[in-house]
């Protein structure tokens, strides 16, 4: 066991679910963390035992517009090695009953948040030329199941992000890593969000009753079934983070890590999809370039 701090973490959304799930296991193995929330108060009757086991609380809501800002200061007082993006939530509804509004929240948090959080921590790492930037993304950063595009489109978005810093920051010794959860037990699922307007009490508009919205709908909403099909084991999962970092495994030997059986068949899934869309149009694809002859 060390005895003196290893690294420094900062973990965004830690006084819930993955997050404290993660900052447990990273004070387990001796780390400095940071755990950021919007509420201390709350965080501190929702985890008590992060401030005796060495946790630092700092109040900050990465949605906010000062949040680059007040992430810069907390990456440098601290001297911050590893940044884990985990604050979020999932909106849950059809393209056509989202309005913008509900888009942008969703964006503000999921998509500018880690953002901020990762922009105001590559100047500190590129100083020291280590460090790690890890995205707690989902299922959803891969495939969009239907009246899920709000929230796959905030996860594709920062995933896209994280793909090309990682290769951006690898001659600094910044390593990027993209974790890919399935379903699991957190109060994520109470903590949806669905569509407000006019007509949509049940979360959609009647034209999309009896289509896979409604499906999808009623499977989001139902919080009994849900305890019984998510399979994920939260502190399974940071301690295999931890380990990752710990490793040195993440942004060398692989970009993105799912987590939960439901996860490997999600990529399994749409590795195939695109394979099959490849082959569907490859021909077509073949003949679009110019002939070699008209150059
Ligand atoms: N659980 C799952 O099944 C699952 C699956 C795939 C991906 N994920 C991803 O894992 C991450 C963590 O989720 P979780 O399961 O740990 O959920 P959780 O238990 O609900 O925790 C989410 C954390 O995010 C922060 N947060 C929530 N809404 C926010 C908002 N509107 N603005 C700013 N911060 C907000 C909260 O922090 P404060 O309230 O303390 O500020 C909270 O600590 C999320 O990015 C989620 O997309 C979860």
């Amino acid at each position: 066991m060390r005895t003196e701090p290893y690294q420094t973490w900062l973990i965004t959304g830690a006084s819930s679910g993955l997050g404290k799930a993660i900052a447990a296991a990273a004070l387990t193995v001796n780390h400095r963390v940071i755990g950021t929330t919007r509420d201390v108060e709350k965080a501190e009757s929702s985890y008590p035992e992060f401030a005796s086991d060495g946790g630092i609380w700092v109040c900050l809501d990465p949605a906010q517009h000062d949040a680059y800002e007040r992430f810069s200061e907390v990456a440098v007082d601290y001297n911050v090695d590893v940044l884990v993006n985990s604050a979020g939530y999932a909106f849950i509804g059809a393209v056509e009953d989202t309005s913008e509004e509900e888009i942008r929240a969703q964006m503000e948090v999921n998509f500018y948040g880690p953002l901020r959080a990762a922009r105001a921590c590559l100047p500190i790492m590129r100083e020291k030329g280590s460090g790690h930037i890890i995205l707690i993304s989902s299922g959803a950063g891969i495939i969009a199941r239907p009246a899920r595009s709000t929230y796959a489109a905030s996860k594709f978005g920062i995933e896209a992000i994280h793909e090309s810093l990682s290769q951006e920051v690898k001659p600094f010794g910044i390593k990027v890593l993209i974790v890919e959860p399935g379903a699991f037990r957190t109060p994520f699922p109470g903590r949806q969000v669905f569509p407000s307007g006019d007509g949509l009490e049940k979360g959609y508009s009647n034209v999309y009753k009896d289509t896979p919205v409604e499906e999808m709908m009623a499977l989001s909403k139902d919080m009994d079934a849900a305890t019984k099909w998510i399979k994920g084991d939260p502190e399974k999962a940071a301690r295999a983070l931890v380990v990752a970092v710990d490793n040195g495994y993440a942004g060398y030997g692989f970009l993105r890590m799912p987590l939960g059986r439901d996860c490997v068949r999600v990529l399994e899934e749409k590795i195939a999809a695109l394979q099959a869309d490849l082959e569907a149009t490859r021909e077509v694809a073949m003949g679009t370039d110019v002939d070699v002859d008209e150059e």
